[in-house]
């Protein structure tokens, strides 16, 4: 789904949960954020399924123990690699049951085809282990640190079908120590994640983050010079 066509304008206003689909492929400690704040009250969501392309993702469990629909589209199974073609139409076979207002990769690591991701039902939203647009892909603490940066973070943009290249609305940002490395800047940038991600969906829910890029922001926030909104949340 294309940017432009990303229009949810009655249900980003609407006082009824927003339905949310999760896709995960490993821990799920974003997923549970989300668990956590739903159980709370905390986030007007209601978790409507979760799809998993791994079968020993812990992130199943985290959905199971919360009696959350799931999907576990292995992509390996008996040693054959399921194609992503076949990912995706069970995958759209769960949203038309499910009928997500909005779909979120939160730790999902498989690459998505152009086809899918414009004819989602539904905006589709990514957590990104960095400050795009740098370091899109894979290995961004490692790089981060390679390339000596002195800020890092993560953020949340719209899935368009150039990888991480979608609108960003939202990050966290965190200063570099001198004695980072890899390991240490995903458990300081995953502290972020878990703050950022709830904080986007509730900014979407409540209609103060418009999806569709093209929409003006609400008055509310008009005077905010541009997306994305960032959080400075050191850790
Ligand atoms: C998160 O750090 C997220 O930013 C990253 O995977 C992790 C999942 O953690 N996503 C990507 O790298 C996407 N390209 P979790 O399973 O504990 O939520």
């Amino acid at each position: 789904m294309s940017v432009d066509n990303l229009q949810q304008p009655s249900k980003q206003q609407q006082t009824s949960p927003l339905r949310i689909a999760v896709l995960v492929s490993g821990n799920g400690s974003n997923l549970q954020v989300l668990i956590d704040a739903m159980q709370a009250g905390a986030l007007p969501i209601n978790i409507v399924g979760v799809i998993s392309n791994r079968d020993d993702a812990y992130a199943i469990t985290r959905a199971q123990q919360t009696n959350i629909p799931v999907t576990v589209l292995s992509h390996t199974a008996n040693g054959k690699r399921m194609a992503i073609k076949t990912f995706e139409t069970h995958a759209s076979a769960q949203f038309a049951t499910w009928k997500p207002d909005l779909i979120v990769l939160a730790g999902f690591m498989r690459v998505l085809s152009a086809a899918f991701i414009d004819s989602t039902p539904a905006p589709m939203i990514n957590l990104h282990p960095a400050l795009l647009p740098a370091y899109k892909g894979m290995n961004t603490h490692q790089r981060a640190v390679q390339a000596g940066e002195r800020y890092h973070g993560c953020s949340v943009h719209v899935v368009t079908v150039e990888l991480d290249a979608g609108q960003v609305l939202t990050q966290a940002v965190l200063n570099v120590n001198a004695k980072d490395n890899a390991d240490s800047l995903q458990t300081r940038v995953q502290v972020l994640e878990h703050q950022l991600l709830p904080w986007t969906i509730l900014l979407l829910a409540k209609g103060v983050l418009p999806l569709n890029a093209n929409d003006k922001l609400p008055d509310t926030i008009s005077h905010l010079p541009i997306l994305p909104l960032r959080l400075c949340l050191d850790n």
